[in-house]
């Protein structure tokens, strides 16, 4: 067998695992869906035996043997054969370093954390967690003591969400936003102006938020035949195929902007995973490039575009027309309300400029965690500090603070960093963007599809084939960079509360 045909086996191998595979993502779907309460146990089970399965297959001699072949081939820098293999090979020595016990030991552990954190929350319960939330930063640091790093720990796990990132770079650029956001925010205080916030709380049916999400969604293009829309607590986006991109959001009452945003968020995250290229389905460049590229796009539709003056010149007459109340909102105090910035304590609550402060402060905290460097039992008091460092605020209930997001108890450490790249991102393919077209005049004629169709070419159609940081620089001509966020941030300070 030679290179090529080792190749060519390797791939159909790992199709075939990859269609396997992608009904685990619709048990997942309906584990956050639909499911019943007591299926739970079972449930965990059938995720160790996917788990169980796929490291079986990709750490296999045979699959050892195919992948040292095919790499003897003469691939071409940036071809897709040579990131094929690239992250084959990145999978094959993250999973033959992690012995398998430990890795089923972390998958049953944080299914049975993410309950436990469930009724934490409820019950406002530090002490029912805590003793759970410790053993799985123990197991994490046992991960990554046998991934490896060169200067911490938390290195190994930051790399599993952002291949290549290092801890010491994320704190540069965190340590940059983080001054000029709490510059920005002196002058949002400072300011007589208060956005009219109040004016949006009224009473809106579930049912008519239901219609009018879908409504935006099918205005902009999201494909509801391959698609859907369901509700759930924490609203998310998953791919099972190509063909089927779904999307959760939630309905608030008494809040018609709480659904609006996590559509349109979830929605960014659809779009990009419908235009990946099919063909390359199963395939590892046919996946998404990272989490932060993804949260980029997530971000551009739920904020750039989503509490945009002309966004809401499209829409307002149809909110309008789903619900009366907004005849007495003028355009322009509904169009401030939403970007309204007030520090507080939900960070999926937060407005666009604060919001970046919810993640620095969860970065130093699980960075902290990860290198030993706090104790889980300090995690409550030491959240509640920094927070009124950062905010002038200080939490009332752990649900306000260290209990209110699901990541750590469901064993994800390294993943928060990746939401304010996101947005940093974001704000640079904006840059780009207007450079390139009228963007807002598009979007207030209603026309969304040259947009959709920049983002497909410059990062959707390439999907994992160049890293972060080279796609970034591929789609905009300049590394990454987050002034262009801090720009976004301050005009739109300047705006609102100049
Ligand atoms: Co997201």
């Amino acid at each position: 067998m030679n290179a090529k045909e080792a190749y060519e086996t390797l791939i159909i191998k790992v199709k075939k695992l990859s269609y396997i595979l992608s009904a685990r993502s619709l048990l997942a779907w309906d584990q956050r869906t639909y499911m019943p309460r007591k299926a739970i146990e079972f449930r965990s089970k059938q995720f160790s035996a996917f788990a169980e399965y796929e490291h079986r297959f990709i750490t296999s001699e045979e699959f050892a043997k195919l992948l040292s072949k095919a790499e003897e081939g003469n691939w071409p820098k940036d071809s897709h054969e040579r990131m094929n293999l690239f992250w084959l090979r990145r999978a094959h020595d993250r999973m033959v370093k992690i012995p398998l016990d430990l890795q089923l030991r972390l998958v049953r552990k944080s299914a049975e954390t993410e309950v436990i954190w469930r009724e934490a929350k409820r019950k406002e319960d530090a002490t029912l967690i805590l003793p759970h939330l410790s053993e799985i930063v123990s197991l994490k640091r046992e991960v990554a003591r046998h991934l490896g790093y060169s200067d911490e720990p938390y290195d190994a796990l930051l790399d599993s969400y952002e291949p290549g990132l290092k801890a010491k770079e994320v704190e540069r650029i965190f340590y940059k936003i983080k001054g000029e956001i709490l510059r920005l925010l002196r002058k949002v205080r400072n300011s007589s102006k208060k956005a009219p916030v109040h004016l949006i709380h009224g009473h809106f049916p579930a049912e008519t938020q239901r219609e009018f999400n879908l409504f935006i969604l099918k205005s902009i293009g999201y494909d509801l035949e391959a698609g859907r829309l369901d509700e759930t607590t924490h609203p998310f986006a998953i791919r099972v195929t190509p063909k089927d991109v779904r999307i959760t959001t939630r309905y608030k009452e008494n809040d018609i902007t709480d659904a609006i945003f996590s559509t349109l968020h979830e929605m960014g995250h659809a779009l990009y995973n419908s235009n990946l290229p099919e063909e390359w389905f199963g395939e590892p460049v046919g996946s998404a490039a990272s989490l932060s590229i993804h949260e980029s796009q997530s971000r551009f539709w739920e904020n750039i575009v989503g509490r945009s003056f002309s966004f809401w010149k499209v829409f307002y007459p149809f909110l309008r027309a789903f619900f009366p109340y907004f005849w007495e909102v003028s355009l322009e105090d509904f169009v401030f309300a939403i970007n309204g910035i007030k520090p507080s304590f939900i960070r999926i609550e937060a407005d666009e400029l604060t919001y970046n402060l919810h993640i620095v402060l969860r970065f130093e905290l699980e960075r902290a965690l990860i290198n030993g460097e706090l104790d889980v039992k300090d995690l409550p008091d030491r959240w509640d500090e920094k927070f009124k460092e950062l905010f002038g605020i200080e939490p009332r209930k752990p649900s306000e603070g260290f209990l209110q997001d699901i990541h750590w108890y469901s064993g994800s450490f390294g993943y928060f960093p990746t939401y304010t790249l996101g947005n940093i991102i974001a704000a640079q393919l904006l840059a780009k963007m207007i450079q390139e077209m009228d963007l807002y005049e598009l979007i207030e004629r209603g026309e969304f599809k040259p947009i959709v169709e920049w983002l497909k070419d410059r990062v959707h159609r390439h999907g994992s084939l160049f890293l972060t940081s080279e796609l970034v620089e591929k789609a905009t001509g300049e590394p990454l960079n987050p002034t262009h966020l801090i720009g976004y941030l301050s005009q739109k300070v300047e705006t609102f509360y100049g």
